[in-house]
């Protein structure tokens, strides 16, 4: 029955499987969350290495000379250009590509391959890039770098979300999250020292940096076992039972649970086609979330902060070593909300969190824009900011940024994640994947003509969306803490609106015997 409304209550799951978080499980899904790194390095890296005079003068030499020479007189406007920008967003329109491919590979061949196959083409991409001698080289390197990301972001949240005991569902599908605000924290922190190096090679360490968090998620794949869901999906059934037992503890009963898998299993080996499964009305409530989450989630506006952090911190009139000095603060402020969020999405829920963060960030964007107005007005004049104003800007992108990592930054990997029933999980998923790296894409690739044309108006209209992404939660996402995986349906089934698309059992019952 619905609750409230609009959200369904969880006790009206009645499976409660026992099974503790073991600590095999949790090495499992700790070691799986690596994957989060190599995406979050990526994230941070950019923006610092674009701010390097070294690097923009061998690769961006015309950027290089409109910013030595300050020969723009437009605050907004000091950073624009596409060819730059194509260095940062061209990563995750291969990404995008590659989501679609891994789809096939965790399907067929399990979760573990597509995360490994991601580790060692990024591992590749790192290499290349460290080595860069022109902007072709540096441009692959890139490219392989995104389609390693699209292997491991669309294997690595199904993984976590599979391998864990519903009861901590959330908090150890948050590692991932959590491992990409340590992948960005980190990247940020070695931009940071290698800017200092003279000779102006710095720029090499920190893309060649990318090595270390793929050569870790490549080794630890390789000994990762692969899910219980995965194996059974792939008719490797006594394994699968195995595996169950070893993650539940071996002192549990598993046989309900192992059961309910199996019953996933033959359901969806009646799907042969999952893309075009995916469109039918009965899978309209969870296609709609993998398409709506993701988008809204780069609509927050985050990557205006992660992506451009220095760039934009410069342009606000700060100086070089101020930048990426307060690019570290975001970016140490980001882990630190982002563990809360570990702690409380399994315990007062998924809606709660989304409510919260989306009302925080709007105030918050609302506020730096008018201080960005009232500091440089329409013009974009060169006014330096006053000590205070600056950091009075720092001060609510820190909060905002603290909003989006306890609410849209990791529920928008976890959400996406637990709703799909197993027929359609892996495509589900690579919607969500494609559909985050297209409108990363669109933010990294248009962000800094948005800035110069929009000037301080940008900041309204990320804040308008997320006004509208709280009202959609509001509505339409029923809360999913709680409930096995394999069970969600429940959800869609009591909620107002979505109840209209979930057939009752008999209606698909007799729609399979017609089939
Ligand atoms: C988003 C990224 C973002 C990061 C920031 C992730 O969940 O998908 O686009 O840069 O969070 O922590």
């Amino acid at each position: 029955m619905a609750v409230g409304g609009f959200t369904s209550s969880t006790n009206d799951v009645e499976k409660n499987y026992p099974g503790k978080l073991t600590s095999y499980a949790a090495w499992a899904c700790f070691t799986a969350a690596w994957g989060g790194l190599i995406f979050g390095y990526d994230i941070g890296i950019s923006g610092g290495v674009t701010s390097m005079a070294s690097f923009l003068e061998k690769f961006f030499p015309s950027v290089y000379r409109k910013e030595a020479l300050n020969d723009s007189t437009d605050q907004y406007c000091k950073f624009e250009s596409m060819i730059l920008t194509l260095f940062t967003s061209s990563l995750y329109l291969a990404a995008l590509v590659a989501s679609f491919f891994a789809s096939t590979v965790t399907r067929r061949f399990g979760r573990k391959r597509s995360m490994g196959t991601g580790g060692l083409i990024f591992l590749t991409g790192a290499i290349i890039n460290a080595a860069a001698v022109n902007l072709g080289m540096l441009i692959v390197g890139r490219i392989l770098l995104g389609i390693g990301v699209g292997f491991a972001n669309q294997s690595v949240p199904l993984y976590l979300s599979e391998m864990a005991p519903y009861k901590y569902r959330g908090a150890l599908n948050s590692g991932f999250q959590l491992m990409i605000t340590i992948g960005i924290l980190f990247a940020n922190l070695i931009n940071f020292l290698t800017a200092k190096i003279s000779g102006g090679w710095g720029w090499r360490l920190s893309l060649g940096g990318a090595a270390i968090p793929a050569a870790i998620i490549t080794i630890g794949a390789y000994f990762l076992p692969d899910t219980p869901n995965s194996l059974i999906e792939r008719s490797f059934t006594d394994e699968a039972r195995e595996e169950l037992q070893r993650i539940r503890g071996t002192d549990v009963d598993v046989e309900e649970e192992f059961q309910d898998l199996v019953a996933a299993s033959d359901a969806s080996k009646q799907v042969h086609h999952p893309w075009k499964s995916i469109m039918e009305r009965k899978y309209r409530p969870q296609l709609v979330m993998s398409i709506a989450i993701p988008f809204l989630q780069q609509f927050t506006g985050i990557n205006a902060i992660m992506f451009y952090a220095p760039v934009l911190f410069k342009t606000l009139g700060f100086g070089d070593n101020a930048s990426l000095m307060s690019s570290l603060i975001t970016g140490f402020v980001n882990v630190i909300a982002t563990l809360l969020s570990v702690f409380t999405s399994d315990r007062f829920g998924r809606r709660i969190l989304f409510l919260e963060g989306g009302t925080q960030m709007f105030i918050c964007q609302i506020i730096v824009g008018f201080l960005i107005k009232y500091a440089f007005g329409s013009k974009g004049v060169a006014v330096h900011l006053s000590s205070g104003t600056s950091a009075a800007v720092v001060l609510f992108i820190c909060l905002f940024v603290s909003a989006f990592a306890w609410s849209w930054g990791p529920l928008g990997w976890l959400v996406p994640s637990e709703i799909f029933p197993l027929e359609i999980r892996s495509a589900g998923q690579s919607i969500n994947v494609a559909v985050n790296m297209f409108f990363t894409f669109l933010i990294g690739e248009f962000l800094l003509k948005m800035l110069c044309t929009m000037e301080y108006g940008l900041f309204f209209f990320f804040a308008a969306w997320e006004l509208i992404m709280t009202v959609f939660i509001y509505f339409f996402l029923p809360e999913t803490k709680g409930i096995p995986i394999e069970e969600m349906y429940q959800v869609w089934k009591s909620h107002w609106y979505w109840s209209k698309f979930v057939p009752e059992e008999e209606e698909e019952e007799e729609e399979e015997r017609k089939e």
